[in-house]
């Protein structure tokens, strides 16, 4: 899940965010989860009810959840009562290194609802996000 302004990547400031789109990351994602076997669905939105609303929905449709929110990480309750509804591991991503930039990206407010967080690693944070998350499923599985 990727929340506001990360439709832009490919207009933002490459030296934070490099000069992927948002579609060609959709689509290393993709590539990255099929060849560990998970079957990524793909949500975007700059309107903070449908980001809301559309983890309000993922019961029965999900196992777990990889999510940017954007800037929303910083500041949104509603983000973060609405992923711990959601109930689902979840790893939080960021193409930028959050903890180097000004003091407010430092703030999450959804980090302690995450099994992990992965920043500063560009696109290849989402492999990293994949892996921590299809471990944590087998765990889940071998354990049932
Ligand atoms: C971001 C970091 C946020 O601080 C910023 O507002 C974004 C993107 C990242 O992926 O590095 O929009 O989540």
């Amino acid at each position: 899940m990727h929340g506001v302004n990360l439709d832009q990547l490919g207009r933002r400031d490459a030296a934070h965010y490099g000069g992927m789109t948002y579609d060609h990351l959709e689509q290393a994602i993709a590539k990255e989860a099929a060849d560990l076997g998970l079957q990524p669905n793909f949500f975007q939105s700059n309107h903070e009810g449908a980001f809301v609303e559309h983890l309000h929905g993922l019961d029965g449709l999900a196992d777990g959840i990889i999510i940017n929110p954007g800037a929303w990480t910083h500041y949104s309750y509603a983000i973060r009562d609405a992923l711990e509804i959601a109930g689902l591991p979840a790893v939080e991503v960021h193409l930028s290194d959050v903890q180097a930039r000004e003091p407010f990206r430092r703030v999450s407010v959804i980090g302690d609802l995450c099994i992990a967080t992965v920043s500063g690693q560009g696109p290849a944070g989402y492999t990293t996000a994949l892996r921590r998350l299809h471990e944590e499923l087998t765990a889940a599985a071998d354990a049932a």
